[in-house]
């Protein structure tokens, strides 16, 4: 088999050089022996149109997507899954008798970082507070939907954002203010950070925690750094967090198994590469 023919998957962004899903794609290929390849492609937005719809006749087998094109590999599908469908965004695709098949796997990849942390999580519901309303928010918001939390007030700092929201997603979705949140904190069970507040080079993410409940849990999708100033504060409250590292580590999981047939594990080894490559 020439190198060219070797089964190769790619991640879709622009920009895209700061994607980690290779080091993640390339560390199971060469853990499960598969002989194939995962690599970076960057495509602009004024493109992605006509390179999906001619995806079938190019080198990949199969693709992620990232920002800023999930809505636009949404449009371009032939068929969409219902959690993609649900979202109106996608982040997998394949190619099924030629056809463009795509699939959203953040609100999975989501639920299972939690569900490897926090035994029972969402068995009791509560209300929850997501912070942020935009892609990502949109992942947390359908996978909380789907555990049962109620309500699960998004807060968002342009609050039509939010309230674009409760229009996609229905009850319980209820969309609130940043003036809010010290209120809404006081019965919350569950806090998620999906703005990019925290993450490295941005601002970080200030809330005071003391009128929280115990028992209340804090988790952000931010992962660089793994513990941002919001997990920070948790910890020293005594709250329970989750980090967001597992998040991008679980929604990987199904396209390489889409892709190469072996259903890859989330590891601490899996963990510890990405973490040093940061
Ligand atoms: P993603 O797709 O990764 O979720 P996004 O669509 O750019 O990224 O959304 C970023 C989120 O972070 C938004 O909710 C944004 O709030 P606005 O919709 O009001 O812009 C939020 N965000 C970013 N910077 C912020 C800041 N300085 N203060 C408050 N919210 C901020």
């Amino acid at each position: 088999m020439s190198a060219s023919k070797i089964p190769t998957a790619a991640v879709l962004g622009w920009p895209i050089k700061h994607s980690r899903s290779p080091l993640i794609h390339r560390h199971w290929l060469t853990r499960y022996g598969i002989e194939g390849d995962y690599v970076r492609h960057a495509v602009a937005p004024e493109e992605i149109g006509e390179f999906l719809s001619g995806f079938a006749g190019g080198p990949f087998i199969g693709a992620n997507v990232t920002v800023p094109h999930k809505e636009a590999a949404f449009a371009a599908v032939a068929k969409a899954d219902a959690v993609a469908t649900a979202l109106g965004a996608v982040n997998t695709l394949w190619l099924e008798k030629g056809d463009l098949i795509g699939s959203n796997t953040d609100a999975l990849g989501f639920l299972a970082n939690l569900d490897q942390y926090v035994p029972d999580f969402g068995a009791g519901g509560g209300p929850a507070i997501v912070l942020g309303a935009g892609g990502a928010a949109r992942a947390v918001i359908h996978a909380l939907k789907t555990r049962g939390f109620a309500p699960v007030y998004v807060v968002n700092r342009s609050l039509d954002r939010a309230e674009a929201m409760v229009t996609r997603f229905g009850p319980p979705v209820v969309a609130a203010t940043w003036q809010d949140v010290p209120g809404l904190l006081k019965e919350a069970t569950l806090l998620v950070n999906t703005t990019s507040l925290g993450m490295e080079g941005q601002p970080p993410l200030e809330i005071d925690l003391e009128p929280v409940q115990d028992t209340m849990l804090v988790t952000d999708i931010v992962y660089a750094p793994l513990e941002t100033p919001l997990l920070k504060a948790a910890r020293v409250r005594g709250l329970a967090t989750v980090d967001g590292l597992g998040m991008l580590l679980h929604q990987a999981a199904p396209g390489f198994e889409r892709w190469f047939g072996v259903r890859p594990e989330v590891t601490d080894e899996l963990r510890r590469i990405i973490l040093s490559d940061m």
